[in-house]
């Protein structure tokens, strides 16, 4: 299917999408702490994406049980909020949440500390991090989309860790999940060609030790295989005829 080019209008409106949905990401991080259990998490984030009059994408998306997705350690994305899994002190914890505004929305997630974590752990949420702005530096026009996957891989490789293969970005607009597909790694096609008025979610999942994932009984939880830990980092982002825009972190609230 072809990849929609977004108007003027729609970019305006998946800003805002994108501008309450980083609101809701630093808002999240900063009340994150031991102790609180991960459904928490959930209602917290719900309250602010509703709080600004916008509805949690996920919520009901494919029969997905809540609003924030709170993947913990070795979960790699899609934890489901539960009011028995309580986040302990050195824990990692990927948040990955999306908003709609006026039908349109915006998706973004971090991997984030619960208290003092390990060394390791910072360094594979720092290297998650920078191999998204890794692949971003390709996504100008006249670039493939494999040229951001391809980056990324080899960012994160780089490292000593590994990409997940199963489960990869997306376009993103008035629906979640968009055409076309943006795998975190090279692949044999090259892809669509880059042209202003895109928007992706590109979303680096990279793992400590093996690029194999299961996926738990409950058809949700997405787990290494191997049982190491696991990071997250996504954006929505809007293809300009310059530097892409990072619609899930605007400018002025980056370093707030
Ligand atoms: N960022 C995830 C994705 O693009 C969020 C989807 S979670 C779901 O697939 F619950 F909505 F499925
Ligand atoms: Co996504």
């Amino acid at each position: 299917m072809a990849v929609s080019i977004k108007s003027q209008r729609e970019i305006e409106l998946m800003r805002e999408a994108g501008r309450i949905l980083c609101i809701t990401h630093q808002e999240l991080e900063k009340a994150i702490r031991p102790g609180m259990t991960t459904m928490e998490v959930d209602r917290i984030g719900e309250e602010i994406i509703r709080s600004y009059g916008c509805t949690p994408s996920f919520k009901n998306y494919e029969g997905y049980p809540a609003s924030i997705c709170v993947s913990v350690n070795d979960e790699v994305v899609h934890g489901i909020p539960n009011a028995n899994h309580i986040l302990r002190d050195g824990d990692i914890v990927s948040l990955d949440a999306g908003v709609i505004y006026k039908g349109y929305h915006s998706d973004a997630a971090r991997t984030v500390a619960v208290g003092e974590i390990s060394e390791a752990a910072q360094r594979l949420i720092d290297v998650t991090r920078q191999s998204f702005y890794e692949g971003i530096r390709y996504a100008k026009p006249g670039y493939h989309i494999r040229d951001i996957g391809k980056a990324i891989q080899k960012y994160v490789e780089s490292h000593g860790y590994s990409v997940v293969r199963d489960l990869v970005g997306h376009g993103i607009g008035n629906h979640l999940h968009e055409d076309p597909e943006i795998p975190n790694f090279t692949t044999l096609k090259r892809g669509v060609k880059l042209q202003p008025g895109m928007t992706l979610a590109i979303e680096p999942m990279v793992n400590e030790g093996t690029q194999d994932v299961w996926w738990m009984d409950d058809d949700w939880t997405v787990v290494t295989a191997d049982g190491l830990l696991s990071a997250h980092y996504e954006n929505t982002v809007l293809i300009t005829e310059g530097e892409p825009e990072l619609l899930s972190l605007p400018e002025d609230l980056k370093d707030v």
